[in-house]
């Protein structure tokens, strides 16, 4: 049972769990004007401290498209958190008025004390570089679409896995499906973190290996994530000016590449795949944002118990 519970972290959700979201965000996706007014009367309050453009617009979008409506802020200076307001007394005050929150914050566990202090449901939309468990819905959505299954593939992962929150929930969300490899590609100072090696990958004796080149990992790859540098996460700019083009994704490179190799981004792209890429059927990354939509759809609801 779903309702009235928060989304802080992908392991909050089981199996089943995720497998019910995935067929109530297909219904969705086949029949959304059944849906259109499950939550009429219901509101949603995303709190942004950090910027956004797809998961502030997908869940407002969301809320609208089920009926429902939205407050909230994109810009943190706007609200009374400027005047020096606590999260606590922020997260106290706005379930006074809302149904459910979606929040995004700049620091690690923000989200979880989000709930602590929150009478209703609170989805953490993303907090510093640590979890997105939403964006591993929108990925799992995708996968599941365009592939039919979360079982025996090659998955490379590449870019700023240190500081990318996407991959960290990615990598705990896909470590229960069975018979994955993982090539994880960084520069070394972006390798994962030491909790994703140990607890989640090790643990659970996943098959993975951590390398520097993509040219030489792509031609077995079924799934291709890439991600950005986090240039909002480094301390040192010229570090990231160092790392932020070690790995274009180009027609050249993907002339190795499996003809049925799925491409994922979770977006924003700054260089890390060239716009020519855009137009090559293996590049999923703007369906993926669509399907998040319609996956946070199917959360809200679900959370709400309203369907
Ligand atoms: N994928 C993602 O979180 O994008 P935004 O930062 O635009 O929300």
């Amino acid at each position: 049972m779903l309702k009235g519970r928060s989304l802080i972290d992908p392991m909050d959700l089981s199996k089943d769990e995720l497998e019910n979201i995935f067929q109530l965000a297909s219904q969705i996706m086949s029949s959304p004007e059944e849906f259109s007014k499950v939550c009429e009367g219901k509101l949603l309050a995303t709190l942004f401290f950090e910027p956004s453009t797809r998961t502030r617009f997908s869940f407002e979008a969301a809320m609208m498209r089920l009926g429902g409506k939205v407050i909230g802020f994109s810009e943190p200076n706007s609200s009374s958190v400027s005047k020096g307001e606590s999260l606590a007394d922020t997260i106290r005050t706005v379930s006074c008025y809302a149904d459910i929150i979606a929040m995004r914050h700049p620091k690690e566990g923000s989200a979880k004390v989000a709930s602590i202090y929150s009478d209703i449901p609170v989805i953490n939309a993303g907090d510093g570089g640590h979890q997105h468990p939403t964006q591993t819905l929108t990925d799992l959505l995708t996968i599941k679409q365009l592939k039919g299954s979360f079982n025996n593939m090659t998955i490379g992962i590449c870019g700023d896995l240190k500081f990318g929150r996407t991959v960290h929930s990615l990598l705990k969300a896909m470590s229960r499906y069975e018979n994955n490899r993982y090539i994880l590609i960084s520069p070394s100072e972006l390798q994962i973190p030491d909790y994703i090696r140990e607890e989640v990958l090790k643990y659970n004796n996943i098959e993975f290996m951590e390398v520097e080149s993509l040219e030489q990992s792509i031609e077995s790859l079924d799934i291709l994530y890439m991600t950005r540098v986090q240039k909002e996460r480094f301390f040192n700019e010229a570090e990231y000016l160092r790392l932020r083009d070690s790995y274009i994704l180009d027609r050249e490179k993907l002339k190795r590449a499996k003809k049925d190799l799925m491409i994922l981004h979770p977006l924003p792209r700054v260089n890390e795949i060239d716009y020519s890429i855009d137009e090559d059927e293996r590049a999923c990354y703007f369906k993926q944002a669509k399907y998040g939509m319609y996956v946070r759809m199917a959360l809200i609801a679900k959370l709400l118990g309203v369907r």
